[in-house]
């Protein structure tokens, strides 16, 4: 009889009679020491030298980095053992375990999310077949089991070894970039190089984070850029965070550190829901819904043409005066982010009369749009704070296509069906108002405060073309007073809110004081109005 089928009484006897006995060495055996060594040295990473010169640039491995982002011990490994096939250049015979890259599962905050770390100390991080397919595996589980994708990004870019296997390897998780978009949360951090063609999987991706003087990112290096164009530029003003934040748009998040950018994932992330067959969770406040917006009272009381920075009035609108602003130094004349009204999470698009006077352009109107789209996917309410002049004009921008890409903030905002509250805080002229979700967009509850301007344009523009005849007539000494006086009579007439209120495309001119709770109300009212998942199912394409 075995072991395991021994008699439970009588080996109760035998294990009371070992009790008695002194304690033997414990004996390992030979197949768990093998076990342990194994693990011990692909968990490793590279060699020594390779580390201590990850270390030496400022940045940690990739080990490290997924303990900073997770919860403590609650990483589980997939695919620890995997390696390269490829029998050319030797690679099969270095057996790298890992190949390159870390994948698994873990909880941030307590949720679950896939999530994989390339690790530059092996190959440079390069990507072969089988570092791929780790990916890929991890991607489809994620799919599978709706929880968010992160993916860190330090690499070579494709193993060049490995030849056209490493650029199907990428096409497959281009591929299942595009699978996920819009059914799961997908967060790329680049902390290392990023070049070639592999950018194209963090740009498919929902938000793209990198860290100042770590961080790159390009389709072809300097050396090309050189040889192909003449001009020299260095890496960080080729590719580098700054670059990517304020000018090409790529990148949503800069951070100071690799810890510091942590801090930023997990914010993010406590923002979004799993899938899009959830909400975001709701969180606590103690902060009154009836708190008076006294910075509201104030706006109505200033110069209607004094510019502000739009940020005060969110900050004072949201639980907490809390605020993640997204892509905050690129399209500064629209501002979009995250904050929670009475407890639950709402994005915010803002015009910014601080910049440009919040007159739309083409990168805003991209930037607006794709941020509408993600929250529309991921069952995010949007408030709308308008306060736009209209589309900035000039040849760049009709050249640029502001026609095009203006169209896309319309189309973004008639598409989405999450609620949709609007309040006009001051100017709403032309185009730009019935683009910045009016009644017309579907706009669900829209809301003026007493001073909004809401007409086809502003009365300077207006009566320059209505009165040209009799302003020209006019004694040049008189013009002003005569520009004056019409200007007056044509916002008296039309650029207020109580014509737009008198026909129904402003639901309630609000008392500015009682803006959150109002707003708060809102909210509370359409909270049924879509239940998670039901939408017809969109991606969140790159605009
Ligand atoms: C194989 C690579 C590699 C790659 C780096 N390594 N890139 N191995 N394929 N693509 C290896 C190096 O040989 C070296 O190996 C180790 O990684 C570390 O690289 P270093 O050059 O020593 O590091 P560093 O000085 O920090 O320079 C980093 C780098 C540089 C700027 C990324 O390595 C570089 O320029 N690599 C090539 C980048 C590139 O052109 N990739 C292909 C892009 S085309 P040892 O053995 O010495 O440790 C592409 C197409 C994708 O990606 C298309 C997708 C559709």
């Amino acid at each position: 009889m075995s072991d395991l089928m021994e008699d439970p009484i009588a080996g109760a006897h035998k294990e009371a009679e070992k009790k008695k006995q002194p304690k033997k060495a414990r004996v390992i055996s030979e197949s768990l020491k093998k076990f342990r060594e194994i693990s011990a040295k692909a968990a490793a990473g590279g060699p020594p030298e390779k580390i201590a010169a990850q270390k030496a640039k400022g940045k940690l491995t990739a080990r490290e980095r997924i303990a900073y982002l997770t919860d403590e011990g609650s990483f589980q490994e997939i695919g620890l053992l995997v390696e390269s096939r490829c029998t050319d250049f030797g690679i099969k015979d270095k057996h790298i375990q890992g190949d390159g890259v870390v994948t698994g599962f873990a909880s941030i905050g307590g949720r679950k999310i896939a999530l994989f770390a390339e690790d530059f100390t092996q190959l440079g991080g390069s990507l072969g077949l089988a570092h791929a397919r780790k990916i890929a595996t991890i991607m489809d589980m994620a799919l599978a089991a709706r929880m968010p994708v992160i993916g860190i990004l330090d690499s070579g870019g494709a193993r060049i070894q490995e030849g056209v296997d490493s650029l199907d390897g990428y096409g497959e998780i281009f591929y299942r970039n595009t699978k996920c978009s819009g059914v799961i949360p997908q967060i790329s951090i680049i902390l290392g190089p990023c070049a070639g063609g592999a950018v194209y999987s963090p740009a498919l991706t929902d938000f793209v984070f990198m860290v100042k003087g770590i961080s790159n990112m390009f389709v072809t290096g300097p050396e090309v850029v050189k040889a192909a164009t003449g001009e020299e530029v260095d890496f960080e003003t080729l590719g580098g965070s700054m670059t990517h934040a304020s000018k090409s748009g790529v990148c949503h998040f800069v951070a100071n550190s690799e810890q510091d950018c942590f801090r930023q994932v997990k914010e993010l992330l406590s923002l979004l829901p799993q899938s899009r067959y959830e909400a975001p969770a709701p969180e606590e406040t103690k902060d009154p819904e009836n708190r008076k917006m006294a910075i509201l009272e104030r706006l109505c009381e200033v110069d209607p043409r004094r510019p502000y920075r739009v940020h005060h009035v969110i900050w004072w609108l949201s639980d907490d005066h809390k605020f993640l602003e997204v892509h905050h130094n690129y399209a500064k004349n629209i501002v979009t982010g995250f904050i929670r009204m009475g407890t639950q999470v709402v994005g915010v698009v803002a015009n910014n009369p601080a910049h440009m006077a919040g007159a739309l352009d083409i990168n805003g109107s991209d930037k607006a749009a794709r941020f509408i789209r993600f929250l529309n996917n991921f069952n995010i309410p949007i408030l709308s704070l308008v306060d736009v002049p209209g589309y900035w004009p000039g040849v760049a921008q009709e050249h640029g296509g502001i026609i095009r890409h203006g169209a896309k903030l319309l189309y973004a905002y008639c598409e989405a069906t999450v609620p949709k509250v609007t309040l006009v805080l001051r100017k709403a002229y032309g185009g730009a108002y019935i683009a910045m979700s009016s009644k017309y967009m579907r706009g669900d509850l829209n809301f003026s405060l007493p001073v909004a301007e809401i007409a086809v344009m502003g009365p300077r523009g207006a009566i320059e073309i209505l009165f040209s005849k009799q302003i020209k007539e006019a004694k040049p000494e008189d013009r002003d007073a005569l520009r004056a006086k019409l200007a007056a009579e044509y916002s008296e007439k039309f650029a207020s809110p109580y014509q737009t209120a008198s026909i129904g495309s402003i639901d309630e001119i609000i008392e500015p004081a009682s803006a959150r709770e109002r707003l708060i109300g809102a909210f509370r009212i359409l909270s049924g109005k879509r239940r998670p998942g039901e939408h017809e199912h969109t991606g969140n394409i790159p605009l």
